[in-house]
């Protein structure tokens, strides 16, 4: 019935909802989510910034996290005891984040100790399940997201010889390229067949797991040669989860925060084309009128599990919680809690 209802009816419900609740709630949006849903954030940002708000903000009992459920995961295991994070659809996950799994990662770390011995740390992206960070965790390993990944892998690189990256191997191997690791020294795992894929394992400094973002790899490099073409003077913009070859010929790589900070500071009249996901592409072309902001794939590249967050289910969490019941809380067993939560204080202390 909720998608039958008016829009209005549901904005005016929302607000009323969320005022009689005052600080006990809060509405948290990453920078993918729908205009529908941002209207109504207390506070917006990356993944960094969502997990920081989290690991800081013990005054809100309710925090209805929109996002999709690994960061709903990671704000539940850096809240207090006593506040709930709900996730308005629980099915709104991350196709990243699902392809790595703790039966495949404990088989990769098998095969790796028992060639490089205790010379490996795991770093793990942010967008990975609870369970893969408190394997990372429990190992001495770290997170990352995509706007601290560099100086945290430098880090890790420093504490041992190897490092396993997961899930996504595209912000690896940039990240990786750009401290100077050489390209025979980085190599695949192949999670699904459990093999390493390199011409010389004893060469390799960065092992790459083989996920990927289904939005990401939708902007190719013929995507930023035709627009180069038709306007010589473009900037082009991308997030690191995108294919090296179309970072490389990028003329800014940056997180989600950092994308939306260029195209704040670009002198007014630039032309700028953006390879992310288009909510925010979106936003920042409405946004900011003065600039000629244009998405980098002309067809329609949008995170449909962001997406998942939308009025209707905004209306709904707010309607069950103005009725005493919970919502979709999101829960991490407390074991996996506990090391999840070391990898990302490793983290957090990293980015200060
Ligand atoms: P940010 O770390 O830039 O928020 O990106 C998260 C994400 O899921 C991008 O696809
Ligand atoms: Fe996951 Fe990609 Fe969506 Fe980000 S854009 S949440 S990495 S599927």
């Amino acid at each position: 019935r909720y998608y039958d209802e008016a829009p209005a009816d549901q904005i005016k419900r929302i607000k009323k909802i969320k005022a009689a609740f005052g600080s006990d709630l809060m509405i948290v949006a990453h920078h993918y989510q729908k205009d529908e849903v941002v209207a109504f954030a207390d506070a917006r940002g990356d993944s960094l910034k969502l997990a920081q708000i989290a690991a800081n903000n013990h005054t809100a009992k309710k925090i209805v996290f929109c996002g999709v459920h690994f960061m709903a995961e990671t704000a539940d295991i850096l809240t207090a005891d006593n506040q709930d994070v709900i996730l308005p659809d629980p099915m709104a996950g991350c196709s990243m984040a699902d392809m790595a799994n703790p039966f495949q990662l404990t088989k990769a770390w098998e095969f790796l100790t028992a060639n490089y011995g205790q010379s490996i740390i795991p770093v793990t992206y942010v967008n990975s399940s609870a369970a893969i960070k408190a394997f990372v965790g429990q190992k001495g390993g770290v997170a990352i997201t995509s706007s601290n990944a560099k100086a945290i892998m430098k880090w890790a690189l420093k504490q041992k010889k190897h490092l396993l990256f997961l899930p996504d191997q595209h912000l690896g191997r940039n990240i990786s390229l750009s401290l100077g690791i050489k390209p025979d020294q980085i190599g695949l795992w192949r999670a699904q067949e459990a093999n390493l894929q390199a011409a010389d394992p004893r060469k390799l400094r960065v092992i790459l797991w083989d996920g990927y973002c289904s939005v990401h790899q939708q902007f190719k490099l013929h995507h930023v040669q035709a627009l180069r073409q038709k306007y010589p003077d473009i900037k082009i913009i991308v997030h690191p989860e995108c294919a090296h070859e179309v970072t490389a010929a990028a003329d800014f790589v940056g997180s989600t925060s950092a994308l939306i900070k260029y195209v704040d500071q670009a002198p007014i009249g630039t032309r700028i084309a953006i390879g992310t996901d288009n909510n925010l592409v979106g936003r920042l072309k409405a946004s900011q009128p003065t600039k000629k902001v244009m998405f980098l794939n002309p067809y329609s590249c949008a995170c449909i599990l962001m997406n998942r967050i939308d009025l209707p289910h905004l209306a709904w969490t707010m309607d069950q919680l103005a009725a005493g019941q919970s919502g979709h809380v999101i829960t991490v067993d407390p074991q996996t809690a506990y090391w999840a939560k070391q990898a990302l204080d490793r983290m957090l202390q990293l980015s200060l």
